[in-house]
Parts: structure tokens; sequence; C-alpha cells
């Protein structure tokens, strides 16, 4: 090795040393050339100027979350309009329609997770799920896409955000799949941050002798990663007002919705979400609150029980705004948060979890209990700092269902279900004879989103019910 390359070596030795990181060169002897590059380049993507602080706050012990001292239920606008809302309503739908044809709305999917919970090879949008024809999730939102190009006249752009782990097979899926009948150049793809994975003693994990164990930094990365990307000045110069934010395992999504659009556009709101009520009072979702004057979620872990239990003087549950992860978010809003992009950034979420890693004797282990300290930052983190943030109740059998589980609750079996409940919902509502069997219909029934992106929207188009017979597989595109 030259001496420079010796010296600065050394120097990074001591660096580390300082920073409790000094084992991260433990194997540098047996790598070779191409190796040290990588491992070079993985340390220089952590922060070390932050990192005491950060292993002091949020890695070696756990910061209890603080209640605010003034916590109240938020107020949501309800799904369906009060008699004095009617008028305002039907105007949000316009302008939300109005802002859909000229494109003024893009969808922005967040894709980069690990899915560790499914278990499933590949990224998870390409796990197939749609009761006949077993489309894929990244189908369906394409699909609802060309379907709301077709009804609007429209030809809205879709960003997706991948990770380092899922980046190259997610743009192949698409490839592979002609995007799905979508324009190539609407679809853009860019990748999110990383953080290392710590021991619980504060040491960055080592996935092989010459990798650090990374993870993408959470759905609250995404903020940042529109800029870094270049995404941001993208979609500022294509004039784009507003990104339609939904998570990639939620087949019931509507990624483009005029009257959530219209009522986030007409009130000023800089970040607006859906809320549905919830199933129970400890229902695994986070709580829509107010706390100190700001509108926020509260994880489901951090609402004390008596708050989840607490009613109101009507015996209504008093915190019952769940939170489903479907987000409207103004373009400038996003570019003022960021725009201080070295010193931006949401609070860490801390997670204790399972992640390989290389031991001390250098032997790669797959731990059976969770032995890591992961951190990722959430986007309901940044409803606080919005201003006018606006609440948009739904309903939970039309628009959320998500696959986070191989098996039981949310997992791909109940999420099917309730894609099939829908469309037979949907095509009674146009008229069909839908046979049911106990509570279920009877058939499977698949309503492709280029023909109808909603019950009315159904309605209108299919004018002569055809006869649909017990126990059979239905499909109309
Ligand atoms: P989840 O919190 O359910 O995580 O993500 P996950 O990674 O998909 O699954 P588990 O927890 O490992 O089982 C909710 C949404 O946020 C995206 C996911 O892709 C999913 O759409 N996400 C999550 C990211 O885009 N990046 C992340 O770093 C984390």
């Amino acid at each position: 090795m030259l001496q420079s390359q010796s010296r600065r070596l050394e120097a990074l030795r001591s660096r580390l040393i300082e920073a409790h990181q000094g084992h991260l060169l433990a194997y540098w002897d047996d790598l070779d050339d191409r190796q040290r590059e990588l491992l070079l380049e993985d340390i220089g993507q952590v922060n070390f100027a932050g990192l005491p602080g950060l292993l002091r706050s949020h890695v070696l012990d756990e910061q209890p979350f603080s209640l605010p001292r003034d916590i109240q239920p938020a107020v949501c606008y309800p799904a369906r309009p009060g008699l004095d809302q009617v008028g305002f309503y039907a105007d949000a739908v316009k302008q939300g329609v109005s802002l859909i044809h000229h494109n003024k709305v893009a969808a922005l999917t967040v894709a980069g997770g690990q899915g560790t919970r499914l278990g499933f090879d590949g990224p998870k949008g390409a796990f197939r799920i749609s009761p006949v024809k077993n489309k894929p999730l990244f189908q369906l939102f394409a699909e609802f896409i060309l379907g709301t190009n077709r009804r609007y006249g429209a030809d809205l752009r879709w960003y997706i955000m991948t990770s380092p782990h899922n980046h190259a097979d997610t743009t192949a899926f698409f490839e592979a799949h002609r995007f799905f009948g979508l324009k190539p150049e609407r679809v853009r793809f860019f990748q999110q941050g990383v953080m290392p994975a710590f021991s619980k003693d504060g040491k960055i994990l080592l996935d092989q002798k010459h990798r650090l164990a990374f993870s993408p930094d959470g759905h609250g990365g995404c903020l940042l990663a529109l800029r870094r990307s270049g995404v941001l000045a993208e979609m500022a110069e294509a004039g784009i007002e507003h990104l339609s934010y939904f998570q990639v395992d939620n087949p019931l999504v509507k990624p483009i919705d005029p009257l959530f659009i219209g009522l986030h556009d007409m009130t000023g709101s800089e970040m607006s979400s859906k809320t549905i009520p919830k199933a129970d009072d400890l229902e695994r979702v986070g709580n829509f609150a107010v706390g100190d004057g700001k509108t926020m979620v509260i994880e489901y872990s951090d609402l004390p029980d008596e708050l989840a239990h607490a009613r109101d003087a009507q015996g209504n549950r008093l915190f019952d705004a769940g939170s489903i992860a479907i987000h409207l978010l103004s373009r400038r809003f996003v570019e003022q948060l960021t725009a201080d992009e070295v010193h931006f950034g949401l609070p860490w979420h801390r997670a204790v979890k399972k992640v390989p890693h290389v031991n001390e004797a250098g032997r790669r282990i797959e731990p059976d209990k969770p032995n890591a300290v992961k951190l990722e930052s959430f986007i309901f983190d940044a409803i606080p700092l919005a201003r006018n943030p606006l609440i948009l109740q739904t309903i939970r059998e039309e628009e959320f269902s998500p696959v986070k589980n191989a098996t039981g609750v949310d997992s791909a079996e109940t999420s099917r279900r309730d894609l099939n409940r829908r469309a037979a919902r949907w095509l009674e509502s146009a008229g069909f004879a839908v046979p049911w069997r106990e509570a279920e219909p009877d058939g499977l029934f698949e309503i492709s989103p280029v023909l109808a992106l909603d019950a009315d929207h159904l309605r209108e188009q299919m004018a002569m019910p055809p006869q649909i017979r017990p126990g059979n597989a239905h499909y109309w595109e």
C-alpha cells in the first residue's frame, strides 16, 4: 500500500476508534481491493459528527414518549358531508378533478421497506394480490392511474421510492411488465437513504466483513430523498402542486382521490391525511390527536390505556381517528421543510429487531431473537410542521386493508378477501344480483380500475348487468 493511503487509513482508524467504532476495520487485512473500496464507501455514508448524540438519545436507551400536556382528539371532515357541507364537498370534487385534469397532482408511492413480516422474496409491490387475475400490487396502482387518466383526461406522473436493497428488482419488475401500460417516462423511481443498525451497546453492525448493516431510513425518509434525488426540482418544473402519498401495501387505496385533493387544496392545507374509525380501542394504528395546539399522530403504543378506552358524553370512543398512511403533501411544503437538507430531519423512532451480522469471531450470525437497534423516521411526523393540516374520514371497507403479515390480521388473505367483498358490493350497487353465501360473496370478483375507480363510476360504466353464476370467478375490465 502506498504511504499516503496507509496514512489515510490510520487517520480513519483513529477517527473510528474515537467514535467507538474501531471494529469496522477489524477485517481490513482479510479484504481484497474491491471489498476495501466498498467498506470505505459504506463508512463514508455514516454521519460520525452526529453519532454520539444519536447514540445517547436513541440507541443506548429508549427515550420515553412524552405525551403533550393538553391532548384532544383531532377534528376530522366526515366521509359523507353533512347538509351544510354538501355544496363545499361538491366544489372540492370539482377542484380536485380540475387539478387532476391539469396534471397538478402526482402519485407518490413509498416502496422502500424490507417487508420482513410478509417474508416475500422480492419487492412487496410485486406481491400478487387481486382475487381473480392475481395481479401484483404495483399493477393495481398502475391501472388506477390509467383509469384516472382516462376518466379525467389526464396524464399523471407516478413517483416510486425504492431503497438500495430493492431498487434494481423494482425497476426490472416494471420493465418486465412494460410498466403495466403506463408511459415509462411518466414513472420515476428514486432511492431513499439508509441508516446503520446498531448493537444495543451502540456499535454499528457489520453485515459482512466489508459491508455495514444498513437498512432503509423509514418512510419519512421520502422527504429528503425527494430533494436529494432531484425529483422535487423536477416536480416544480412540471408544475406539480400536490403529492398523493400512499404505501405499497394497501391494494384498496385510491391513489388519486378528487374529493381529498380538492379539500386539501381549497383549505390551504400543507399536509392532509385520511382516517378511519378504529376497529377497537387498542387497534394497532396511529391515533390522530391535537396536542399543544398541533395536529399529530400518536402511535398506538404511545397512547396511554386510559385515553385509548376514554369515551365522550355520548359514549363514543374519544380517540377514534386511526391513521391509514394516506396523505397529500403540498410540493411547496416539502420544499420548505427540506430547504436546509443538512439540518432537516424528522424524529427517529427506535425498534429492536433481528439483524444478521458478523460477530467478533468473524462469523456471520442469523440471530434468533432481536439483537439490534434500527432507526426509522415516519412521514406522519411532518403533520405537526404543516399549516392547516386537514383530516378526512373515509370508509375502511372501501380504502384500507394492508398486506403486512404472512398470515392472520392484515395478511394477503384478509386483503384479498376485502378486495373481493368490495368488488361484490360495487357490482351490487350497479344492479347485479351478486350471490352471497353466509357473509361472503359466493365466487371471486374483480374489477379492473381501468374500467371503474369506485362504485358510482362502475354504475355509470355498466348499463347491462350480465348473469353471475354462484361460485365462479368474474372479471371486468
Ligand atoms: P412498514 O412500516 O409496514 O414496513 O412500511 P415494511 O418494511 O413494509 O414491512 P416490515 O415492517 O419490514 O414487515 C409501510 C410502508 O412504508 C414503506 C414500505 O415499503 C411500505 O409501503 N417504507 C417503509 C419505505 O418506503 N421505506 C422504509 O424505510 C420503510
